[in-house]
């Protein structure tokens, strides 16, 4: 297909796409609704369903996230902005979830880190900061709930100085905190915000004072005035300094103080956000770079989720476009099995209403009905190329054994698992010999083991009962010299377990830590690995 390329050029450097990673009920939903509002796709926060219900906000989809308040799926949002598209990765805050969430940052190109500055750094926003540092995506920071008290501005930055490591440079400074919350002061631009309370899910009045105005010191008093170009002076002195190019290679975070909430501080976040969060970058495949401006489409999907809508009873696969522009009804090829694919219907996402998108660009994220075809990791492309790298599976943490009480029900419990084992949420694994008819599931958290039951039963009429199975520890196990391995003569000179994996990789189990590295001594010959590519016979 013949594009433009100024026009493709144009449309992907107007591209954003990046995630927001939090600790559960840092106001990740509560950002995200407001981001949506101001960019137009929502029009009245808060008003998108009735306030008990927008404790889960319209990214949430499933039953089980609204029964225990937590985000399970990820979800994908658009809107405009200032000129550029943007696309909103939710993550699920939950811990037992971050290997979704890991993938989901794979097809991201910035994130948001939201802070609650009474908590400051959470267990769950070191854990994924890590994976962001990792994968070289660079990150804005937002406090959030700056109209509660929480530790003093210089003292949270600190700390995540040390927690994390990475310098901080605030481009916004707040003035008091809680009850006496007076705004934030922009640095860049020498502007101070006031904030005025507002009725919650309005738009919060703000008024823009240069700090010299004699308004200011009447309105924020002399004393907080004082205070303030006492710390603008210490942060111009001694302060980190912000520079794109540091910012993008994660030197450096720049810092946003504000309130989702009361929506203050969001609009001059996200104004700032335009320009600081970068359009698609070049993508590894093999060693080499791939520009997003190449002509050739193609992407890697990194989520797969079945029955998003229940009345649909549909599976849908989220594609990252890494290069090149979509067109509705192209003919792709699926790279590791060669086949080829229509795509005939793609979908693009506002919270729950799906839009049929007729053209994509490289960044966007699309939608593809699935009818069992895609896997997670699986590349698409109008020609052939080498795979895109970079979505692996993590060895499984909890291991059940899964049993019907029904057993009429086994070609349903049979689709139902390889259908969520497909969505990544949990590994079906196999027994070598095929004793038993029960099949095992492995996860990384056990609240994914607990989600497949329940979806088994509300998406499948599934019951199903779970037996633990006394395993902590897991790795995939191969040859340095890449032969097969005896897996038999293994496992019978130690009594340890090894199921296959859906690839019919040997996976080893144990009992505890120190079982797994006294195996692991005793086999230096053998390469264990924590961590494997889909469709390669190696890690
Ligand atoms: P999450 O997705 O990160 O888990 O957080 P979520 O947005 O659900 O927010 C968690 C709680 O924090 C919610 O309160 C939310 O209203 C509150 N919150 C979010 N932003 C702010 C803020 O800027 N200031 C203050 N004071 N609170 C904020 P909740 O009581 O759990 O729910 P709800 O009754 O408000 O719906």
């Amino acid at each position: 297909m013949s594009v433009d390329q100024q026009t493709l050029t144009r449309e992907v450097e107007r591209r954003r796409t990046f995630a927001i990673i939090s600790h559960p009920d840092a106001g990740k939903t509560t950002l995200t609704e407001k981001l949506l509002l101001y960019g137009g796709a929502i029009h009245l926060a808060g008003s998108v369903k009735a306030r008990r219900a927008s404790r889960h906000a319209t990214s949430d989809w499933m039953a089980i996230e609204k029964e225990r308040g937590i985000s399970v799926a990820t979800s994908v949002m658009q809107f405009e902005h200032d000129g550029c598209r943007f696309n909103l990765l939710d993550t699920p805050g939950h811990n037992d979830f971050s290997e979704d969430t890991y993938r989901t940052l794979a097809a991201a190109d910035c994130a948001v880190m939201l802070i609650d500055v009474a908590k400051g750094v959470e267990p769950q926003t070191i854990k994924l900061f890590k994976v962001c540092r990792f994968r070289g995506i660079p990150i804005v920071t937002f406090v959030n709930k700056m109209d509660r008290e929480g530790k003093a501005p210089l003292e949270l930055l600190d700390e995540v100085e040390q927690v994390l490591g990475i310098p901080c440079a605030p481009l916004t400074w707040p003035v008091g905190m809680g009850k006496s919350f007076q705004g934030v002061y922009q640095r860049e631009s020498k502007r101070f915000l006031r904030f005025e309370r507002e009725e919650r899910g309005k738009r919060a009045a703000m008024e823009v004072v240069s700090l010299d105005e004699p308004a200011l010191e009447e309105a924020i008093g002399t004393g907080s005035l004082k205070h303030l170009k006492d710390e603008i002076a210490l942060l111009d002195d001694a302060g980190n300094r912000f520079t794109e190019d540091a910012f993008l290679k994660g030197e450096v975070t720049p810092v946003f103080f504000g309130s989702a909430m009361n929506n203050f501080g969001v609009e001059p976040f996200l104004d700032r956000f335009v320009s600081l969060c970068p359009p698609p970058h070049a993508r590894k495949v093999d060693g080499a770079e791939l520009d997003p401006r190449s002509p050739t489409f193609s992407g890697f999907v990194f989520k797969i989720q079945a029955n998003m809508d229940p009345r649909h009873r549909d599976r849908i696969a989220f594609l990252r476009i890494c290069s090149g522009r979509f067109e509705k009804g192209m003919e792709v090829k699926q790279l590791r099995t060669g086949k080829k694919l229509s795509l005939d219907r793609p979908m693009m996402f506002l919270a729950q209403e799906r839009t049929t998108v007729e053209e994509a660009w490289s960044g966007d994220i699309l939608g593809l009905w699935d009818p069992g075809n895609l896997r997670i990791g699986d590349t698409l492309a109008e020609k052939d190329m080498p795979s895109f790298e970079g979505i692996p599976s993590f060895s499984p943490e909890h291991f059940v054994r899964v049993r019907l009480g029904d057993p009429l029900k086994r070609k349903q419990l049979q689709k139902g698992l390889s259908q969520l084992a497909d969505e990544g949420a949990v590994q079906l694994l196999k027994e070598r010999d095929e004793l038993f008819v029960d099949p095992v599931l492995g996860a990384v958290g056990w609240l994914q083991v607990e989600v497949v039951q329940h979806r088994l039963k509300a998406e499948y009429g599934v019951e199903a009962k779970l037996d633990r199975l006394p395993y902590t520890q897991a790795r995939w196990v191969f040859a340095t010299d890449g032969s097969p391995v005896d897996v038999a003569a293994l496992t019978k000179a130690a009594s340890i377990e090894c199921f296959l994996d859906v690839e019919g990789r040997p996976l080893f189990l144990f009992e505890n830590d120190w079982m797994r590295r006294r195996f692991e001594e005793k086999h230096p010959d053998l390469l264990f690995v924590a961590a494997v590519q889909p469709g390669r016979a190696k890690a």
